[in-house]
């Protein structure tokens, strides 16, 4: 396991929310090895002493704990550096060549080229040292060719850590698990016996100091691209032959490249888009998000993936800002029995089989069934939806960025997203935003706190928002 971290980014919004206080639960847990130490590279100018004490306001020690801040703090080197002074990068950041590192880079994608010439030239690439990148990988197919190609002549691929933080979080990990461990599941999981499937990432969040960024990428870029297309891929590939980095990656990517591309003719009817005005979420008055670009914080989408297992079984994936309730969820929603034995209620009123994924606000699986509380005074047997449901309560939760860490100072990529991966899911984005270009799909306003705009509620399940647990 690697023991040097070189994080770029470090005073940014990700590196306070989540990437320092990852390293400090895992430190916590004696999870890092002994001599573990993290580099810190910002813009603002700090000494290391100044960049302790800003950090420590920021960083909740966690109740019951002491000794672990001061223990991360202790570990931590600061340097202000302008990524673009190629010289200046190498001679401060050369003297910690002295061990295989990873470099963390949490900046924007226009930073990633200068910022591997300073790590090239510090000596800082040499392998076996490792190489993480945030999203964005670009904002289309051809940008994220080209820093795909800057990368590679930095490093190999194996050394190359793509972050989808979904992959991170332990329901996402539990879909391969639940598919390929149990029968039951994966005898019925295609076409035959599958009708639709949903997944829903609904944030009460708006774009909140993100104005910039999401007037240039919006929902379809910032969710869809990466967290929606990982979903759908696990949810869709076929079982790998190992459970290895690449088989599994091999298989999502045949996923998203038999993804149908999306044309003009097709826009109205298989997507919606939204832009959230004026409103009211949670009880509290939101502002509306105003960009003069024509870009959405709400997407629905009717996705086709044409290959023998799902051919003809749209895939609905919905996701948007400032909706009523945090609910991120998969469905798959099972096709009717063949015949309808039963009086009541009767074939068109029973509810078919669902499976209900939820991954937030809590973790949960429900598998939805009829059955019947057969009573005498019914003079019928009467039948009523169940559930069979599980909580899913790991020992510790843990923010999903841990994981990633770990794994990326261990080497296994895994839970990476690959260099062909990336490339596929932009391929059918940008056949979305050539369809809406092409055919003037409009963004229609949805105030704050409902559930996205008119026409909305063909793109997401009916009981979305619905707590989990027997309804
Ligand atoms: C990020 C997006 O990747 O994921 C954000 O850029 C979004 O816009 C966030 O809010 C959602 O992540 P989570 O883990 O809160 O569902």
């Amino acid at each position: 396991m690697h023991d040097s971290i070189l994080l770029f980014g470090a005073t940014g919004d990700l590196a306070q929310r989540y990437l320092f206080p990852s390293l400090l639960h895992l430190l916590r847990d004696r999870l890092l090895p002994e001599n573990f130490r993290v580099v810190a590279i910002g813009r603002t100018q700090h000494d290391d002493d100044g960049f302790r004490a800003w950090l420590r306001e920021r960083i909740d020690e966690g109740d019951g704990y002491s000794g672990a801040l001061d223990d991360l703090l202790s570990r931590i080197r600061y340097h202000a550096l302008n990524l673009n002074d190629t010289e200046a990068m190498a001679a401060a950041l050369a003297p910690y060549a002295d061990r295989p590192a990873v470099s963390y880079l949490s900046t924007p994608p226009n930073l990633f080229e200068p910022a591997c010439r300073g790590l090239k030239a510090a000596g800082l690439l040499e392998p076996p040292s490792r190489l993480v990148l945030e999203k964005p990988i670009g904002h289309d197919l051809a940008s994220a060719r080209e820093i795909n190609a800057t990368l590679k002549e930095a490093l190999d691929e194996s050394r190359i850590f793509r972050i989808d933080h979904y992959l991170g979080k332990a329901p996402v990990q539990n879909l391969l698990p639940l598919r390929f461990g149990n029968t039951l599941l994966e005898a019925v999981w295609d076409n035959r016996c599958i009708e639709s499937v949903d997944i829903v990432v609904a944030e009460t969040a708006g774009v909140d100091g993100r104005e910039g960024y999401y007037a240039d990428y919006g929902a379809l870029r910032d969710m869809v691209q990466n967290h929606m297309l990982q979903l759908l891929a696990l949810v869709a590939m076929e079982p790998p032959a190992a459970l290895d980095a690449d088989s599994i990656r091999d298989e999502k990517r045949k996923v998203l490249r038999a993804l149908r591309p999306m044309t003009a003719a097709d826009a109205a009817s298989d997507s919606i888009r939204g832009r959230y005005g004026p409103g009211v979420v949670e009880g509290r008055a939101a502002q509306g998000f105003k960009a003069d670009s024509a870009v959405e914080t709400f997407v629905g989408l009717r996705a086709w993936i044409d290959n023998w297992r799902w051919a003809g079984v749209p895939f609905r994936l919905a996701t948007g800002k400032r909706l009523p309730s945090r609910t991120t969820e998969v469905l798959i929603n099972f096709k009717p029995v063949t015949h309808w034995l039963f009086d009541r209620p009767n074939a068109r009123g029973a509810t078919p089989n669902r499976l209900r994924m939820r991954l937030q606000p809590e973790e949960t699986i429900e598998l939805g069934l009829m059955g019947s509380l057969a009573a005498p005074e019914w003079g019928a047997t009467e039948l009523m939806p169940m559930s069979l449901d599980m909580a899913m309560l790991p020992p510790k939760r843990r923010i999903a960025y841990e994981r990633l860490m770990i794994d990326a100072l261990k080497g296994d990529q895994t839970l990476f997203v690959r260099d062909d991966e990336v490339e596929a899911a932009w391929r059918w984005i940008d056949s979305i935003s050539a369809a809406w270009q092409q055919a003037g799909t409009p963004v229609h306003e949805y105030p704050a706190g409902s559930w996205g705009p008119n026409g909305a509620e063909a793109f997401l399940p009916r009981t979305v928002g619905a707590p989990s647990g027997r309804r």
